[in-house]
């Protein structure tokens, strides 16, 4: 001990507060486009439809960054009608400001290759990522299945707005609407300049054509709905279209090789919305035995993990049907998550996700200026050292990046530090601690997005409590606020160098219980025990002789 590190974590933690604030993102008004109405070029409700723009400066006066919101999809007249007077449906309803932030940062050290850009989010209103295209309006519904139409006025009310003068531009979009910027990646590129460079990305937007978990083919029935509903057919890529039915071209796995102009696909091969829609939605599990597991991937039991697993295989075979050629970048990592490039903590922050030790934004930017190409697919979760993956029929060895675990050859040696010291510490009366607690927090890794309970002895935790405990040592308040762990809540007594004790509020024992708290490199490591400084002085030996092997190993 004594090294200094807990001033530093501290200092890393403040810093992090201090960065956590200033990239928290600016508000950007709303802009109807008006104009479009006239074309018939309307949201569900007939509302014009809108977007947000942060315009570009400096040198990024003549690029444009056109990204499309997601929110799902309404596939038949009652889910649509539930949508049309919602923010999905109108643009009456819609917020007149929102935050900007990750790749719509105006700062360079957020996202230093499209922040002087022209910033655009086009708000998602047509409930079929932008395809639909039927001329008759319901007199009873007065619903509008316009979204084709309004993803052409948009792109004409910024051409007249300047974009006829891009030097560069990228259509993207987060889920729905990064399957928009796919389904309409190439004619987005024929509406704009041939001089214009353009390029598209998606992010979250390569939903696949899977069973669910009962075996029914749950959202290729729901895909085929959403293309006849809104008559989506005939703004599909023909090159699908000429060979398949309309509704399987809604799938980027039956339509994406076939665009001509660069894409980068950025997705987690667990992406949260298709464990939850595509592999275990509603309807395929009456029991709700996946309810758990879908909210918090700790939950999950061993076989639903497999069931998971098993995704990712199918998930990366539909990746593999894109072809390696080089326009195409792809960033698959192995978290579980949704949409990574609209928000800073996701994009470019100092504990974003990496692959190959890259971080999203980075990806992108080298992608989008030709600096180097960049195609790669993160190791299971959880990790095994040099896993490899099918692709194309070739086997490629794929990153093992430290991202939700450490890499395996480092666990299998904490697990066993782990053993050995827990048999010796932690359990019965006459050893230091009554329980013990391994936290995953690595702050140089994306651990926050899911905190992971690496080891446990004497203590059954929930994760999701655990979690307001790690955010509590994050929001670095330690001496103001309390904390729990299990039923009991503690507060702080002492803070140290890397290190910091607590006793709970609700004891019943004569003695008290208390808490030890160290903090390693890649580790929360908590103590729990039973009674007097005494034990308190015991207890302190034993977890500081485990943080000590982990240290000697810079774990
Ligand atoms: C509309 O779709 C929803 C969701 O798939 C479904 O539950 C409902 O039965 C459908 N309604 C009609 C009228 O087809
Ligand atoms: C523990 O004590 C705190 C503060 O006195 C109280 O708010 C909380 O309800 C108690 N919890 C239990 C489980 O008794």
């Amino acid at each position: 001990m004594g090294s200094g590190r807990l001033g530093q974590w501290l200092y890393i933690l403040l810093v992090g507060v201090l960065i956590l604030l200033k990239a928290e993102g600016f508000n950007v008004g709303i802009t109807y486009v008006v104009n479009a109405v006239a074309k018939g070029a309307v949201c569900l409700d007939g509302s014009p439809p809108a977007y947000h723009i942060d315009k570009g400066f400096g040198a990024g006066i003549n690029n444009w960054l056109v990204h499309i919101e997601g929110g799902g999809w309404c596939n038949n007249v009652t889910t649509c009608l539930a949508r049309k007077n919602t923010r999905l449906g109108s643009s009456k309803k819609m917020a007149k400001e929102i935050a900007f932030s990750g790749i719509f940062s105006n700062k360079k050290a957020f996202n230093p290759d499209f922040y002087n850009w022209n910033r655009l989010k086009v708000r998602y209103c047509d409930g079929a990522s932008f395809t639909g295209d039927v001329e008759a309006v319901n007199r009873a519904t007065n619903l509008h299945f316009r979204g084709a139409r309004v993803f052409v006025a948009i792109i004409e009310d910024l051409l007249a707005k300047g974009m006829k003068n891009a030097k560069n531009a990228i259509l993207s979009g987060c889920s729905a609407g990064a399957l928009t910027s796919i389904l309409h990646c190439d004619k987005f590129r024929g509406l704009l300049p041939m001089s214009t460079k353009v390029k598209c990305l998606s992010d979250a937007g390569y939903f696949i054509n899977a069973k669910d978990v009962s075996g029914a083919q749950h959202i290729e029935a729901f895909y085929n709905d959403v293309v006849t509903t809104h008559g989506s057919a005939k703004n599909l890529p023909t090159s699908c279209t000429s060979r398949i039915r309309p509704g399987l071209c809604f799938f980027p796995q039956n339509m994406a090789r076939q665009v001509r102009t660069p894409l980068f696909l950025v997705n987690a091969a667990y992406d949260s919305w298709q464990i939850k829609n595509i592999l275990a939605p509603g309807v395929a599990d009456p029991h709700g035995l996946w309810h758990n597991c879908k909210l918090d991937i700790t939950k999950c039991s061993s076989s639903q993990l497999k069931t998971m697993q098993e995704y990712r295989l199918e998930f990366l075979s539909a990746i593999a049907r894109l072809g390696k050629s080089s326009p195409r970048g792809l960033f698959i990592n192995s978290c579980y998550a949704h949409c990574q490039t609209e928000t800073q903590e996701t994009w470019l922050r100092d504990d974003s996700p990496t692959l190959g030790g890259i971080k999203i934004a980075k990806a992108v930017g080298d992608w989008y200026y030709d600096r180097s190409p960049f195609q790669k697919i993160d190791c299971p979760y959880p990790k095994f050292s040099g896993s490899t993956v099918l692709q194309d029929g070739q086997e490629t060895t794929v990153d093992n990046d430290l991202e939700l675990f450490t890499a395996s050859m480092d666990w299998t040696l904490v697990h066993k530090i782990w053993e050995k010291w827990a048999s010796n510490s932690v359990g019965s009366s006459d050893q230091p601690l009554k329980a013990a607690l391994l936290i995953n927090y690595d702050p140089t890794g994306p651990s926050r997005l899911l905190s992971t309970i690496a080891e446990q002895e004497g203590i059954k935790a929930n994760p999701m409590e655990l979690s307001q405990f790690v955010d509590f040592v994050n929001r670095n308040k330690l001496q103001s606020e309390s904390f729990f762990i299990g039923p009991n809540q503690y507060i702080v007594t002492s803070i140290h160098e890397n290190w910091f004790c607590a006793r709970s509020m609700n004891t019943s024992k004569p003695a008290g219980e208390g808490a030890i708290v160290m903090q390693t490199a890649a580790f929360l490591v908590v103590g729990l025990y039973d009674g007097s400084i005494g034990s308190a002085s015991r207890a302190m030996g034993a977890v500081d002789q485990f943080v000590w092997q982990l240290s000697r190993k810079n774990l």
